[in-house]
């Protein structure tokens, strides 16, 4: 086995690092698992890149196979104007952005701004992908609050292919209440879009999806990829940052720290800032959502090395299918493995401890950062009122399959028709042995309850979202409101192998 990636979990009681336990973690009633060893540092690390940026206001987006250098070496990705990650897409709240989409690609696409309330023309939907040499226009008003947020490709069956392939990108939207608060900007200021890659000991991008474990699980890597670079290192001043994290895998779901235990500050997730800053030593984010953060390095040694941390973890339902944590442990080849069954197993376990940014304290004087401001923003709430419509999708897996409420997607089915502008209670029930980050299109929603499972909305999920990781046994209640635009919109898991096996339906804002 290969431990280059891995936590090596014999060593930690040697090393001893004692994180305290978070007053968070521990009033949610759940045990923190252990804080394992220094990973070996053996694998070479490559410098993280930063994105272009790019402005909304006026943008050609040319979707093409290029090579990129993705660290180890050349490979051949699909790209957005032939960069690995794509830009950073920047806008202003309240700016029109002007998007022209043209396919180089062989086959079809079509491109999503996920988390945006855009009308329906705009929403890439897979109705609407163009075939290879054609364009797409799109035209919309950026209403959203200062927030991450992302885009990807949406098209039928092949949004994991594509997505995997290297198109996905960040969008940054601005706005006066945001700027007013000071946050750390500049170089201070780091975007970084998560991955997970099965590579191998290579640099092949290739999606070599099998009709098993592939299809039930998702596409789980086995190489940790931040902005585009396997295995990336960064010189950090000695201050304060803001990191602005994405999930960007198509399966893995990642329990996220720091290895040196020291805890971190939310101050926003999928749709903006979030009412007051909550300090945090773990934070799980399912693929689709985001987690925008101010780290502190300044108590770092100057060369110290700290490192963003996917902790290992388990999913109550999943041990036995898993085969339990064995898998990560031992016996398991790089990237490969057999399953429960003698399947071939495709990439690390889901739970698996990933090191994804190593941090590299510079040697220029600390500088103790500014704390975050006690109230950060206003957020809107969705008031959902006594007698306001329910509905309730059941998400399920078994035999290969993956449907919610009993049915696969059917690009042309309306499944559900929502009158605009009144607020609903939505329920997601997971009945299902897996995982699932259920995503809302068109705006944000309101985690209104969770009961079963980890019984509780996370401290990480008080604001408004547009994906909730929804664990087996797990019923969560969200608030919706769709108040803008009419159309025809998508819900879907957002592990990519399951939306693609068809657990998405449409329903139609009216
Ligand atoms: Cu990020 Cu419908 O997707
Ligand atoms: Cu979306
Ligand atoms: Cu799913």
């Amino acid at each position: 086995m290969n431990r280059r990636r891995f936590v090596t979990l014999a060593g930690a009681g040697a090393i001893g690092l004692g994180s305290p336990v978070s007053r968070v973690w521990a009033a949610a009633g759940r045990v923190a698992p252990p804080v394992s060893g220094a990973l070996r540092p053996l694998a070479r690390r490559h410098p993280l890149r930063v994105p272009d940026v790019v402005s909304a206001a006026d943008l050609r987006l040319v979707a093409s196979p290029a090579t990129v250098d993705i660290g180890r070496g050349a490979t051949e990705a699909w790209t957005l104007n032939g960069a690995l990650p794509s830009p950073i897409i920047r806008a202003r709240r309240g700016e029109r952005a002007s998007i022209l989409l043209e396919n180089d690609l062989p086959e079809s696409t079509i491109l999503h701004w996920h988390g945006l309330d855009v009308p329906e023309a705009a929403d890439g939907h897979p109705r609407l992908a163009i075939a290879p040499g054609d364009t797409y226009q799109y035209d919309f008003v950026v209403e959203d609050r200062a927030g991450l947020y992302w885009y990807h490709p949406h098209t039928h069956g092949r949004t994991g292919a594509e997505t995997y392939k290297g198109m996905a990108g960040l969008i940054v939207v601005e706005d006066e209440e945001e700027s007013a608060l000071g946050l750390p900007s500049g170089e201070l200021d780091l975007p970084i879009v998560l991955q997970d890659k099965r590579l191998g000991d290579g640099t092949s991008l290739a999606y070599e999806r099998s009709m098993g474990p592939d299809v039930m699980y998702g596409y789980l890597g086995d190489t940790a990829v931040a902005n585009g670079v396997i295995d990336p290192t960064v010189e950090v001043h000695r201050t304060g940052y803001r990191l602005r994290l994405l999930n960007a895998s198509n399966a893995r779901v990642l329990e996220l720290g720091l290895s040196n235990g020291r805890p971190f500050t939310l101050i926003g997730t999928d749709g903006g800032l979030l009412q007051r800053p909550v300090t945090l030593d773990r934070i799980m984010m399912g693929t689709g959502e985001r987690a925008d953060i101010l780290v502190d390095f300044s108590s770092l040694e100057r060369g110290e090395r700290v490192y963003l941390r996917s902790f290992e973890f388990q999913i109550p339902g999943m041990m036995g299918m898993m085969g339990g944590r064995g898998m990560a442990g031992g016996g398991m080849g790089r990237g490969r493995g057999m399953g429960r069954g003698g399947m071939m197993m495709g990439g690390l376990p889901q739970g698996a401890a990933m090191d994804l940014v190593e941090f590299v304290a510079s040697d220029a004087p600390a500088e103790a950062p500014r704390t975050a401001p006690a109230v950060l923003s206003s957020v809107p709430r969705i008031q959902v009122v006594e007698g306001a419509t329910r509905r309730t999708f059941r998400f399920k897996s078994a035999m290969m399959q993956h449907t919610i409420n009993g049915r696969s997607f059917d690009l042309e089915r309306v499944d559900v028709r929502v009158p605009r502008g009144q607020p609903e209670r939505w329920t997601i029930e997971n009945s299902s042995g897996l995982p699932h980050p259920v995503h809302i299109h068109v705006g944000q929603f309101q985690i209104l309850a969770r009961t079963g499972g980890r019984n509780r909305i996370m401290p990480w999920e008080t604001g408004l979202k547009d994906t909730v990781l929804v664990w087996p046994e797990e019923r969560v209640e969200v608030g919706v409101h769709f108040r803008t635009h009419r159309g025809l919109f998508l819900l879907h898991c957002h592990n990519l192998e399951h939306e693609d096996m068809g657990m998405m339906l449409n329903f139609e804002v009216v």
